[in-house]
């Protein structure tokens, strides 16, 4: 998004490190049922995005939907010489503006800003790291799981193998839902897969799934807040640590709306964090889920 990225427009820079621009779309490939994999040609974008991270997208000169929703990086996309030139995202159709993307084609383009959010934790020096994801939580753990073997490296880092051994436990409704598991396994993580009517893998919930397995030493969960519930519990229970990736609405991405505050435990007892600067990863046994009832 600059005078080097010449198919990108740049709009503005709402925070330094953050690029908000009009970026074409290179590619939209159909994953799964509903699953689509938009690939974004945005080199600043992809040089400085690292896993767990996301970016805000808009539809641009419209105002339905207004506003912009959050998206998890899926992965970079690099150029023959190794240089980050897109993004991959993958999106689930739910709504105004995911329902409104599948009829974009290559050359159409797309209002984005980021890279946003705290990104995933380093975990180096871990044996064993156990991915958790259900429905579409799976979307950022692609590039993670790259990062964690050392296979590639994001936001300007040396690649670097940081753990041993990745699992992915990876559960949908049924089989038609579940996108990218080739992509998992082609990165050399272990891909254990759940459905909830038992037409892919096991029966039942991932973190059912889980507790079958060989406990991994870190757990990293993403997906539907019942889903991390259950995840940090079975964690606690466990005494494995555990960080969760929130999908909590968001309005601006950017720390200034105060719309996507989830609470969490703090030595004075208990107050709000922004999902989109404070997070969207947490510890696990920061979360409270609810607001605690007033004393
Ligand atoms: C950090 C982060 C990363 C994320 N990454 C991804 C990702 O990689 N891929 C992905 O697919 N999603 C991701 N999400 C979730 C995504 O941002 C939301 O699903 C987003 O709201 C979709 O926008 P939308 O306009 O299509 O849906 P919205 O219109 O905002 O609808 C959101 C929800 O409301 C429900 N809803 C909408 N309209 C109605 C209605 N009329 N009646 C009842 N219910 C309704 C929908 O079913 C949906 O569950 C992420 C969220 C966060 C916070
Ligand atoms: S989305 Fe606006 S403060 Fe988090």
């Amino acid at each position: 998004m600059t005078a080097r990225d010449p198919d990108c427009v740049l709009v503005s820079a709402p925070v330094p490190g953050c690029f908000h621009g009009r970026v074409p779309i290179l590619e939209q490939v159909q994953l799964a049922t509903q699953t689509y994999r938009l690939r974004l040609g945005a080199p600043e974008l992809a040089r400085a995005i690292r896993p767990g991270q996301f970016v805000m997208l808009r539809l641009p000169q419209t105002t339905d939907p207004l506003l912009g929703r959050p998206l998890a990086l899926y992965d970079t996309v690099l150029d023959a010489a190794g240089l980050p030139v897109g993004v991959d995202i993958v999106y689930l159709v739910v709504g105004r503006l995911t329902g409104r993307l599948p009829p974009l084609r290559a050359g159409d383009q797309l209002e984005v800003w980021g890279p946003l959010g705290n990104g995933f934790p380093d975990l180096s020096g871990t044996a064993h790291v156990g991915l958790v994801a259900g429905g579409i939580g799976q979307t950022p753990f692609l590039a993670y799981v790259r990062e964690l073997l050392g296979d590639r490296s994001y936001g300007g880092r040396p690649a670097r193998r940081q753990v041993q051994r990745v699992s992915l436990f990876y559960g949908v409704r049924s089989a038609d839902r579940a996108a990218g598991v080739e992509d998992f396994r082609a990165t050399g993580a272990t891909v254990h897969l759940a459905s909830d009517d038992g037409s892919l893998g096991f029966r039942g919930f991932v973190t059912q799934l889980l507790e079958q397995r060989d406990m991994p030493d870190h757990l990293v969960g993403c997906g539907p807040e019942p889903m991390l519930q259950a995840l940090a519990e079975l964690a606690r229970r466990r005494g494995v640590p555990c960080h969760l990736s929130l999908e909590t609405p968001m309005a601006c991405g950017l720390g200034i709306c105060f719309s996507c505050v989830v609470p969490v435990r703090t030595a004075e007892g208990w107050d709000y964090r922004r999902a989109c600067v404070d997070g969207p990863v947490f510890r696990a046994d920061d979360l409270l889920f609810e607001v605690p009832p007033a004393r």
